[in-house]
């Protein structure tokens, strides 16, 4: 005849608990979410369960610091950071939106729930893609100069004269510091006495990603005038990439 410890019984009993339980209620979270910075991203945080379930506690947990960013029933975590928003859809979801998304936020992020049905938790991921805020024109008194502003990661400038690159003949001005967000600003001066040319092309290129991602064609100064920049093709494409881990 088997004899049964109380332990061995209180642990066959919480197994088969356990076991019931993690049926009922699961929890899902968007898997990788990648945008650009000076973008925005909503993690959501779903609940899918069959029975009566009564929150005890549900939040978004940035896990660089550990900081509480969500949380169901209060505002007063989101408050504090002015970038984010929470919504709370009762028995449902949480929704943690991150606005003009910084390099920093790059990450993972813990959704916790603990409820009646059990204690759950599951994660998600920020990727920062690469990107700039704007290009602005800067004044030379010899040939051309363009300058990038907010650009992330660092980035160089790279000149074309039609489709013959003119880079050699180029200076970069470059800090090489980021500001305190991680952003670069990217200048460059193009020297050239050629004022049979019009424009040229002034392209920023990320090594890190090894593509240009914007650029803009800046005319020659005319005599007394100052430099004026068009920015031509400045396409903004928001790539959202929602992978959901089943
Ligand atoms: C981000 O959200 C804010 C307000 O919630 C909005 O004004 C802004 O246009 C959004 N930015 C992008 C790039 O969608
Ligand atoms: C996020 O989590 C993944 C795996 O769970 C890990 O490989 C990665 O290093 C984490 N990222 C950060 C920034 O902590
Ligand atoms: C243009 O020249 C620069 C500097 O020599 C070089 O780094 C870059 O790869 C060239 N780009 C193209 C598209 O040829
Ligand atoms: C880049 O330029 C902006 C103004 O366009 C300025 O506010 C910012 O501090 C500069 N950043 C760096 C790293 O120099
Ligand atoms: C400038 O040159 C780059 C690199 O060759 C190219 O991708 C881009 O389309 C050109 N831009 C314009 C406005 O011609």
């Amino acid at each position: 005849m088997a004899v049964f410890t109380p332990a061995a019984l209180f642990l066959w009993f919480f197994a088969v608990v356990t076991t019931a339980t993690n049926r009922l209620m699961e929890l899902r979270a968007s898997g990788l979410v990648a945008e650009q910075c000076h973008g925005n991203v909503t993690l959501l945080c779903d609940i899918s369960h069959d029975k009566t379930l009564k929150v005890n506690h549900f939040s978004w947990i940035r896990m660089a610091d550990g900081e509480t960013l969500c949380t169901f029933n209060d505002d007063a975590e989101a408050k504090k950071h002015n970038r984010i928003l929470c919504k709370y859809t009762d028995q449902e979801q949480l929704a943690l939106t991150l606005r003009h998304l910084l390099p920093a936020d790059e990450g993972n992020y813990t959704c916790k729930l603990r409820s009646n049905l059990g204690i759950r938790h599951t994660m998600s991921a920020v990727k920062v893609r690469e990107c700039f805020q704007g290009s602005e024109p800067v004044p030379s008194s010899s040939g051309v100069a363009c300058r990038f502003y907010g650009v992330y990661p660092q980035g160089e400038v790279h000149w074309f004269d039609r489709d013959k690159n003119v880079t050699d003949k180029s200076t970069a001005d470059n800090s090489g510091k980021p500001d305190r967000h991680g952003m670069y600003n990217v200048s460059s001066r193009l020297l050239t006495e050629d004022r049979s040319r019009e424009e040229y092309n002034c392209s920023l290129w990320i090594p890190s990603t090894g593509a240009y991602l914007t650029s803009t064609l800046v005319r020659m100064p005319v005599k007394g005038g100052a430099t004026s920049v068009h920015i031509v093709g400045l396409v903004w494409v928001l790539f959202r990439t929602w992978i959901l881990i089943a």
